[in-house]
């Protein structure tokens, strides 16, 4: 199922197609897909080169591994990502290796990184759907994930699936149009406000 961006100027083609399902099919990817997500992902600008990002993996022919990332998800979540076949939690190093002193911009640099891999899933035609519903806590503890990094988001990728497979309210979801804000609210000129495009 397509749901494009209604794009008023033009745009690549992979952000056009690019959108968030709540039906996934369980259809394996394919390992070295899944290692190429990594790869762009690796790939990112950060500040100071920091690479401020882990990401811990989880894939669903092991089910052990799969159910603890599943397990953290809030339900709202699980209801849908379950069918996902590839789990993923991205984690911030939130001070910076040369110095110690706290990154800023760690949290921006994780999702530069989580951009990458975003499209990159798109060229593959795999779907990603992050996710900030998870209990950081409980992934901290189940993890051993050190005092200071911080999960950030987590992701369920996967090839497409059918609004005919999900519970009503999760269909509708599926179906419903995307929107955005149009560009007089957010994008300025010469003082905050003042529209620009
Ligand atoms: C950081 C982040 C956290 C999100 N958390 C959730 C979430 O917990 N559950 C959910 O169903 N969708 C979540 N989303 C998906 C957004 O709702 C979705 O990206 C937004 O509605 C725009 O839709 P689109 O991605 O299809 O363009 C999250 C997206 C981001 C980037």
């Amino acid at each position: 199922m397509e749901k494009p961006a209604i794009n008023q100027y033009p745009i690549h083609e992979l952000i056009k197609q690019r959108w968030s399902p709540v039906a996934f099919n369980n259809r394996p990817i394919e390992a070295t897909k899944v290692a190429s997500l990594l790869e762009a992902a690796r790939w990112a600008a950060s500040c100071f080169n920091e690479q401020p990002w882990s990401f811990i993996v989880a894939t669903q022919d092991n089910s052990q591994e799969y159910n603890k990332l599943l397990s953290c998800l809030v339900e709202a979540n699980q209801k849908w990502a379950k069918d996902a076949p590839l789990l993923i939690l991205s984690v911030a190093k939130l001070t910076f290796e040369h110095n110690g002193k706290p990154n800023r911009h760690a949290w921006h640099d994780v999702g530069l990184a989580l951009g990458n891999l975003t499209l990159q899933a798109q060229s593959f035609g795999l779907f990603v759907h992050q996710m900030a519903g998870f209990d950081g806590d409980k992934a901290r503890s189940l993890y051993n994930i050190p005092q200071n990094y911080e999960p950030v988001t987590a992701l369920a990728v996967g090839y497409p699936g059918n609004a005919s497979q999900l519970a009503p309210d999760l269909a509708e979801r599926q179906l419903s149009p995307r929107t955005r804000k149009p560009f007089s609210d957010f994008v300025f000129r010469d003082r905050w406000g003042e529209s620009y495009l």
